[in-house]
């Protein structure tokens, strides 16, 4: 089977407050969605990229190496879930294809996060994800604490999500059809009845959210080997 990444990069960034899209930031004079693009373009087992942009995105014709033949462009949709759907009607063969999903605003991922995601081949899916530090807090109402949860039990959910092809289609096809708001891929698939699974990353593969997170992706992408 082949895999083929899907690149959601069709956001406002309204919580970066920023002047374009986050995704279109520069760090070390690449863009944001360059530094993402570039880990997947170079990982071999990636035999395609397809990446979501704005319909009217004034920013996208600049990109470095937008004409490799490995890249597709299609238009983003007005949710990521819309964006990443999307990108999986392009797919032909579903049933024979594996899609990597990755958020463009994550530029800090690795090679090694990927070999660790692919090994996981199994109908349920896998993403990455780093457990919970912090006390969690469940809360009422009116913001009050209701609950203390067990943080054992809590993860964070990263980007890349690993599925094959067909069930993420379905999944997808799910939430959107009743409107269900899903963030990520694997709630998409959890809706019909998937566990994907849980394969530690690394605290450095942030998205890029809130201005001071693009010092942190600077830094983390200066001490990054690969
Ligand atoms: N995304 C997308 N299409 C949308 C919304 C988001 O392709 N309609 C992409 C973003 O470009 C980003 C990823 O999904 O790469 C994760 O979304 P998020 O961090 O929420 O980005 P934005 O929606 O752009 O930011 P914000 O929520 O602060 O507006
Ligand atoms: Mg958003």
């Amino acid at each position: 089977d082949k895999i083929i990444a899907i690149v959601p990069a069709a956001g406002v960034g309204s919580r970066m407050q920023a002047d374009r899209p986050k995704q279109y930031l520069e760090i070390q004079g690449k863009t944001v969605l360059e530094h993402s693009l570039n880990v997947l373009l170079d990982y071999p087992p990636i035999a395609k990229v397809i990446v979501a942009v704005s319909k009217d995105d004034p920013y996208v014709e600049s990109l470095s190496f937008l004409h490799r033949e490995e890249i597709e462009l299609v238009h983003g949709g007005d949710s990521r879930a819309e964006s990443v759907f999307n990108g999986l009607k392009q797919i032909q063969d579903a049933e024979n294809t594996w899609v990597l999903v990755h958020d463009a605003a994550r530029p800090c991922l690795t090679h090694q996060d990927l070999d660790q995601l692919i090994r996981v081949v199994d109908e349920h899916g896998a993403i990455l994800a780093v457990p919970v530090v912090e006390t969690v807090k469940k809360m009422t109402i009116d913001r009050r604490i209701l609950a203390t949860e067990d943080r054992s039990y809590f993860w964070l959910a990263q980007t890349p999500q690993f599925f094959r092809a067909d069930l993420l289609k379905k999944g997808l096809a799910f939430a959107l059809e009743r409107n269900l708001q899903v963030t990520d891929d694997a709630s998409a698939m959890e809706l019909i009845g998937f566990q994907p699974h849980l394969v530690t990353g690394r605290r450095d593969n942030i998205k890029i959210t809130h201005p001071e997170d693009l010092a942190l992706a600077e830094f983390y992408l200066a001490k990054k080997l690969t």
